[in-house]
């Protein structure tokens, strides 16, 4: 499986967050370079894909998605406090993997909650369990590859480094279920 990674500039952030980092930065305060990013993603990593975004710009991005694509949840346990009446605290991951796994072991969440990094010279860099957990959603195995296409400080490919999970994952068929099934 060939999958891809995109965390670009939120919309309306390129210029003002990343202009120093990138001579192209202003090119996501338009919304067609995130569409454009989203077809891209479908032609070119059909095996799965997976796209950090604002929460805010959701409402125009998941209708230029496919059907099939579902939407998780980063909850920021430690997150800036801004002066707003309410806090926002989460990130959607659009994603969609044509791998699949029922029985995985220990069973993968479309939530997950940890909290962001700080003082690392850029805006927005992913922690590392975000970064296990994305490889998660996408069901990524030994054997696979993930590009990132917005690499930044690296952190994915330090996780890509780590021990592989085996091709065939580990079943705990026999494990004590701690939910009941529908
Ligand atoms: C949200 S950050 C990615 C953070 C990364 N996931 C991490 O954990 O470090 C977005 C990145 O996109 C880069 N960038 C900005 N404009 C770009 C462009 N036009 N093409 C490619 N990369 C760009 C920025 O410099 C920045 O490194």
């Amino acid at each position: 499986m060939r999958f891809a990674y995109a965390d670009p500039p939120y919309f309306g952030c390129g210029k003002s967050h990343y202009g120093e980092h990138h001579p192209e930065a202003a090119v996501w305060d338009d919304q067609q370079a995130h569409l454009d990013l989203i077809a891209r993603l479908c032609d070119e990593y059909p095996d799965g894909w997976a796209l950090s975004c604002n929460p805010r710009d959701l409402a125009w991005l998941l209708p230029a998605c496919p059907d099939d694509v579902r939407v998780a949840a980063w909850c920021k346990t430690w997150h800036q406090i801004r002066p707003t009446t309410t806090q926002f605290a989460w990130e959607p991951v659009i994603w969609r993997t044509s791998a699949k796994d029922n029985k995985r072991s220990p069973m993968i969440r479309d939530w997950m909650a940890c909290a962001v990094t700080r003082q690392r010279g850029l805006k927005g860099v992913k922690p590392r369990d975000f970064n296990r957990w994305v490889l998660d959603l996408l069901a990524f195995r030994e054997g696979d590859t993930l590009d990132d296409i917005f690499p930044g400080t690296g952190g994915m490919s330090l996780v890509l480094a780590e021990p592989p999970l085996p091709a065939e994952a580990v079943h705990e068929d026999d494990a004590e279920p701690l939910w009941e099934s529908a």
